[in-house]
């Protein structure tokens, strides 16, 4: 039987060849399914759903059994795509044993194919110890949330020479520790188009321009169902809160006038059974 799910190797080969990774955020098994039905290559389990689905102000406060739910539902849902678990704050900064541990547990519990890091040169000795488990690591360099207490706000990071050399710097050092592919967050499109030109995995974008091997969006974002905050980046593909507000208010109406359920919707009882109740 041929595996028809989306390896490493796969994504490597696209880059090759010029055709652009799709890669989208995933939280729960239905979505899962679509994106998977839909040919996404790539649901990665990010900690953005601490905002989006637990509904903190930051990453910071994701745990591993977060995590853990719900990368085992996404696993369950994804049939052909690469399934990334995001390794939530505090999960791989304290020892190479906790990480490895803890990178471990989403293979074997939560059913991912692989995990993502933030971070560059000072992780690089994580990264080795995980993919030496056999454990397949993205890593994710530029705007990095879980230190967003250290870049101070969600701005766009490498806008000086300094901070684009140490950007290239640290993607070619993640490449040596054996990570298969770097997110590039909210960085200069040509700095990104830079890196992804000189770096032979696959670079995907968010917030980096066109020039990226591939683009990741978080699936709220593009959908329109996360409205607190959307940053420029995010292109909006659908509006999913109108969408529900309008069924939902319809749904309300109908149930105080009476209007559902209807028959359609509704069990009947045999007239003979009725008439003993009476
Ligand atoms: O957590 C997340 O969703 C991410 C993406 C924005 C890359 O890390």
């Amino acid at each position: 039987m041929q595996n028809s799910r989306i390896t490493t190797f796969k994504l490597k080969d696209m880059k090759t060849r010029g055709e652009k990774i799709a890669v989208l955020t995933c939280y729960d098994y239905s979505t899962a399914k679509m994106l998977d039905e839909a040919g996404i290559e790539v649901l990665l389990v990010g900690d953005s759903l601490g905002m989006v689905v637990l509904g903190y102000d930051s990453t910071i406060p994701v745990t591993m059994e977060d995590m853990l739910i719900h990368t085992k539902a996404v696993s369950r849902g994804a049939k052909n795509a690469m399934v990334v678990a995001d390794m939530p704050f505090m999960s791989y900064q304290v020892s190479v044993e906790d990480s490895v541990r803890n990178a471990g547990r989403f293979l074997q519990e939560g059913g991912a194919n692989a995990v993502k890091l933030e971070g560059g040169r000072e992780i690089t000795r994580i990264i080795k110890a995980i993919d030496d488990a056999g454990i397949p690591v993205m890593g994710h360099l530029g705007l990095t949330p879980q230190s967003i207490n250290k870049l101070g706000g969600y701005r766009v990071q490498g806008r000086d020479e300094a901070a684009g050399r140490r950007m290239l710097n640290n993607a070619l050092a993640l490449q040596d520790a054996g990570v298969f592919a770097i997110v590039l967050e909210c960085i200069p499109a040509p700095l990104a188009k830079i890196i992804s030109e000189r770096i032979d995995i696959p670079v995907i974008g968010i917030g980096a321009g066109v020039g990226c091997d591939g683009q990741v969006l978080v699936i709220h974002d593009m959908l329109g169902l996360y409205t607190t905050v959307s940053p420029k980046f995010a292109k909006k593909y659908a509006d999913l809160h109108s969408v529900i507000l309008e069924a939902v208010g319809r749904y309300s109406s109908d149930v105080k006038e009476q209007r559902f359920p209807g028959p359609e919707h509704s069990f009947d009882l045999h007239e003979t059974e009725l008439g003993k109740l009476y």
